[in-house]
């Protein structure tokens, strides 16, 4: 009876998760067009922040569910950055789900860029990462951003901002405290060198 009542729990617990997944209930048609306003940083490969100098994070293939929280948080002032409250200020909640199902569902189209940090060494300092962000940085949990094929330099740029707090988030403060800079160096690595990871979105070939 408890083993039946256990395993009815189980199921009740993945189907509600399921559902909690699919519900992302953006038109991914509308938000290709609103994406227009985007393009000038997110769709031209090697584009950088001015200063401090670092890519321009790739949202082609990023979960939808993260997509909204990011945009929400520039929107609301608790994630700061100039360029994206301007551009997260003038969306309605419906245009963030709409232009999050767009990115979410971009294919990879380019390999990952060649890395500089030691990407053996961030695999086995990955082991602390895994359990949120899957062993290759594309958990199937969609509030946990993917990382596999992100830029190193954001990579390393985000993670140095939630050791400093300038990036506030009580879970990832508390994971990057105690990383040493080679720790964030490796970990970016790893989590970018993964193919079939994220990509520019192109407005052309979606
Ligand atoms: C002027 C350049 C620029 C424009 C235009 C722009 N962005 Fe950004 N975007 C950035 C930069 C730079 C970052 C990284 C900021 C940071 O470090 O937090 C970013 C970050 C993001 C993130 C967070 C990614 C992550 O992995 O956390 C999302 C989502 C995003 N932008 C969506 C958009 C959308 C949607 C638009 C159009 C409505 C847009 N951006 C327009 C430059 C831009
Ligand atoms: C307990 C779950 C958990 C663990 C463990 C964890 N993370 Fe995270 N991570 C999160 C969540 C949740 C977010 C989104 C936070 C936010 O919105 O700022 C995140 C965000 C990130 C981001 C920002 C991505 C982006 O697109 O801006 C990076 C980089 C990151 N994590 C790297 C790591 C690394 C490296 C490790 C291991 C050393 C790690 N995380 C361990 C939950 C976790």
């Amino acid at each position: 009876m408890t083993r039946f009542v256990l395993r009815s729990l189980i199921v009740i617990g993945i189907s509600g998760f399921l559902a909690s997944t699919a519900q992302a209930a953006g038109d991914p048609v509308a938000g290709r067009a609103k994406f227009d306003a985007c393009v000038g940083c997110h769709s031209i490969p090697g584009w950088t922040n001015v200063y401090p100098t670092y890519h321009v994070p790739r949202l082609g293939g990023q979960h939808a569910d993260y997509v909204v929280a990011a945009l929400r948080a520039y929107q609301a002032g608790e994630r700061r950055h100039p360029s994206m409250y301007a551009n997260s200020n003038i969306l309605s909640e419906q245009d963030m789900q709409n232009i999050a199902a767009f990115v979410a569902e971009a294919q990879a189209t380019e390999r990952p860029s060649p890395v500089r940090g030691n990407v053996a060494a961030g695999q086995v300092k990955s082991e602390t990462c895994v359990a949120c962000h899957g062993p290759d940085g594309n958990s199937p949990i969609t509030l946990y951003p993917r990382l596999d094929g992100q830029h190193e330099d954001y990579l390393r740029r985000t993670l140095q901002e939630y050791q400093s707090g300038a990036r506030v988030n009580a879970i990832m403060n508390g994971i990057a405290a105690p990383l040493s800079a080679q720790d964030i160096a490796d970990l970016s690595a790893y989590f970018a060198s993964q193919s079939d990871g994220l990509t520019v979105v192109r407005k052309g070939s979606n």
